[in-house]
Parts: C-alpha cells; sequence; structure tokens
C-alpha cells in the first residue's frame, strides 16, 4: 500500500518554495522534520515514516527543549554536528520499551492454554518443531521469557522438540543487547511472573556491582536476533506456530495495519496463534480470519 508520507518524504521540495498560506512566510517546519527523518534513516536504517506523525513529533519536541535548540531547523543542524544526539531522539522515541513478562495474564493465558495447545498439536501429529517469532522484540525480554516459559513447562522434554524463537526489530542497538543478554536484576526480578522462579535458574552474574546478570546459554540457544522491519520480512521463510506482535503497531500508522497483518497472517501456521499488544486490534478486515482465544489478552488464532 503506498504511503503518502513516504511520497511527501521523497519529494519534499526546497524549504524556501514551501509557503505558509496563511502568513505568508515560509513554512520550515515539515522540511526539517523530513531532514531530521532522514537522518536516523541513513544513521540507523530505521524507518519512521511508518509512525504515526504526531507520535513523532511530540517526541523532537522533548529534545528540541532538552537541547535546547527550540526549533526544527535548529534542531536539525545540532543533529548533524552532534552525533550522540541520534541515539538520544531514538532513545527518546521509547520505542523499545519493554520487560520481562510484561503483562502477566497475557503470559498466565500462553502458560495454561495457548503453549499446551501447541504441544498437544504437535505431538499428535509427531512433529518436532516448535516455531515461534517475537516481532518487534526491542532489546529481548519477550523473546527469553517465552524461552523461560518453554524451559518451564517442558522441562526435561524440552529436548524432544526442536525449537527456535526468532527475534526481530529494526533497532539495531536493541538487537545487539538481546543477543548479549545481559539486563538488570531488578528487571527480571521486578516481574511477578519470575518471583516463583530462582534468580539462578535461567541467569548467571554478570556483574554484581552494578546488579546485572546475564542469559544463561541454554536459553540463548533457543532465540535467533535479526534486525529486521516487519514490513520488509518477506525474505523469512517460515511459518510460525505462534506470533508475538506485541506493542509494534500502536506505534504504525493505522494506513499500515491492513499490510502488517498480512504479513503476520502469512507467517502464520494452520491454527497457529497471534499474540498483539493490550491496545492493539485486529482491523475489520481481518477479524473473520482469526477466532478469539483471549480478547483482553488479544490473543487469536488463524482459522
Ligand atoms: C514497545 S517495543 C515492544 C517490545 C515487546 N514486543 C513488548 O511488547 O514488550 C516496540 C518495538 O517495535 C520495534 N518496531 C517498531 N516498528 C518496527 C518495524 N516496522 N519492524 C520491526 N520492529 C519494529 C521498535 O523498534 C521497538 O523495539
Amino acid at each position: 500500500m503506498a504511503n503518502p508520507m513516504v511520497k511527501s518524504m521523497q519529494n519534499p521540495g526546497n524549504p524556501e518554495d514551501k509557503t505558509d498560506k496563511t502568513s505568508g512566510s515560509p513554512d520550515l517546519s515539515d522540511y526539517y522534520y523530513f531532514r531530521i527523518i532522514d537522518v536516523i534513516r541513513d544513521n540507523r536504517k530505521i524507518d519512521l515514516t511508518q509512525y504515526k506523525p504526531t507520535f513523532i513529533r511530540r517526541r523532537i519536541s522533548i529534545r528540541l527543549r532538552h537541547t535546547g535548540t527550540q526549533t526544527l531547523d535548529r534542531y536539525y543542524k545540532y543533529l548533524l554536528s552532534t552525533p550522540s544526539e541520534v541515539d538520544k531522539l531514538i532513545d527518546e522515541l521509547t520505542i523499545s520499551v519493554t520487560n520481562f513478562f510484561r503483562d502477566p495474564d497475557v503470559w498466565e493465558c500462553l502458560k495454561s492454554v495457548v503453549l499446551p495447545s501447541i504441544f498437544a498439536e504437535k505431538d499428535a501429529t509427531r512433529r518436532k518443531n516448535l516455531l515461534f517469532w517475537s516481532a518487534g522484540c526491542a532489546t529481548g525480554e519477550e523473546a527469553y521469557s517465552l524461552a523461560i516459559l518453554l524451559h518451564e513447562l517442558l522441562r526435561e522434554d524440552i529436548a524432544r522438540y526442536k525449537i527456535r524463537i526468532f527475534a526481530t526489530d529494526l533497532d539495531e542497538i536493541a538487537i545487539q543487547r538481546g543477543k548479549e543478554g545481559v539486563y538488570s536484576s531488578e528487571s527480571i526480578e521486578g516481574s511477578v511472573f519470575m518471583a516463583d522462579l530462582p534468580l539462578e535458574k535461567y541467569f548467571t552474574t554478570y556483574d554484581e556491582e552494578e546488579g546485572l546478570m546475564e542469559v544463561i546459554p541454554q536459553l540463548k540457544s533457543l532465540v535467533v536476533f535479526r534486525k529486521e522491519d516487519l514490513f520488509q520480512t518477506r525474505t523469512m521463510l517460515s511459518v510460525f506456530d505462534m506470533i508475538l506482535c506485541r506493542n509494534l503497531l500502536i506505534y504504525i500508522d493505522r494506513e499500515r495495519h491492513e499490510e502488517a497483518f498480512e504479513i503476520l497472517y502469512r507467517h502464520l501456521a494452520r491454527k497457529g496463534f497471534l499474540v498483539l499488544g493490550k491496545n492493539e486490534f485486529l482491523t475489520s478486515q481481518w477479524k473473520g480470519m482469526f477466532e478469539v482465544v483471549d480478547l483482553k489478552c488479544r490473543i487469536f488464532r488463524k482459522r
């Protein structure tokens, strides 16, 4: 589907040509807005045109205030001359916020309904491959939460299966952090889901003074991290038993949701599960293609 934002970005024009019809003065804000987006794309290969412009503009204005630049043109020049500001702006977009076992009721449903149903179906058909995809995995907590849950549910039976959790995100730095698998013990212990689990079972001490823990190799070996834009996923050949695509679509222009659901649907196995974020919804066009497993937890099953 054509994205009007991309069109205007490709041809933003000369700023001096853009005249505000009401005041007669040059309207520079769009021009520099798109230049800032270009900087992020060129430096970090992140395509911000798919995000809601109001969201991006709000976040940029926070950086305008922090840097004291106040206007988009001055901020743009500052961004060009201060490479560390690129990271700060991306951080400000806070699109990589995540947690271990975020939304415990969702994980409860995965534990008691979804995963047992996937195991039962595999056993009935004597298939050993368990394939999962955490799309928009941020720094990896979601993928490792799933790996922990699989270990907890399958215990020694885990060796009977060939498990892969693909974890993709367009943020390269987030992916790198996921691969490293080092997290603060507070962020791990902060999850109510982890309360009954001994931390040492799945994490080793990485830096005691800093309170950092590292995911054990048995979990890391289940997860394959890859920098990938959801909208460029055409190369991924696998079909998945479950896709977690949580808290990604809320940032994306509604116009592109149809495209996202088409990609997710295509990559789901027959009767595969799709888990969205708590504030995300299937569009009316896609509702009929899934049955509802748990509406509150936004868990759906491909028909
Ligand atoms: C808020 S985080 C969600 C992390 C995790 N799924 C969760 O729910 O806790 C959203 C992530 O989606 C990623 N993202 C946004 N648009 C994306 C896209 N088009 N392709 C891949 N990842 C994307 C962001 O970089 C960010 O890391």
